[in-house]
């Protein structure tokens, strides 16, 4: 992504969402491990934890993609250069220090899931083409709909 053109505190914002959303999931993964060691106490306060930070990761959101500048295919654009991002240059990058630095199973790691973040992109490319067919048709509905009206509307005032 662009951090160029990002003022320091959207890349702040940024850096905030990266980290709570990152608690959020770390304490999910700690309770399973905490529930597999037997302290079912912790595991739930991982857990009850980790659904605030979701709200923390929300809040920074909010800011980031405000509700008022979103559409649908918005949304699926976003996500798709998301996913592009990491397929194309994040994953490539991180597995070629992963070799350099003779971590094998890291660098297989990352070539595994720069796959399937390119899976993901094509999906959401796919639901963002489906969205822009689908609008074009309910424009041509919208059209239709609204000569018909029209047509109604001449035809009362023919009579009256
Ligand atoms: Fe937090
Ligand atoms: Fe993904």
């Amino acid at each position: 992504m662009n951090q160029q053109a990002k003022s320091k505190t959207e890349q702040n914002l940024n850096e905030a969402f990266a980290g709570e959303a990152m608690a959020n999931r770390k304490y999910l993964y700690f309770a399973k491990q905490a529930r597999r060691l037997g302290n079912e106490e912790t595991a739930r306060l991982f857990e009850n934890i980790a659904e605030q930070e979701t709200a923390h990761a929300f809040s920074h959101l909010e800011l980031i993609y405000p509700a008022k500048s979103l559409t649908v295919r918005k949304l699926l654009e976003l996500a798709r250069d998301g996913e592009l991002y990491e397929s194309n240059q994040m994953y490539p990058e991180f597995e070629r220090i992963a070799l350099e630095e003779q971590k094998p199973q890291a660098a297989s790691e990352f070539v595994a899931q720069a796959r399937e973040s390119a899976e993901h992109a094509e999906i959401f490319e796919q639901a963002a083409k489906r969205f822009h067919a689908l609008a074009k048709v309910e424009a041509i509905h919208a059209g239709r709909y609204e000569d018909a009206l029209k047509s109604l509307d001449k035809d009362n005032r023919a009579r009256i």
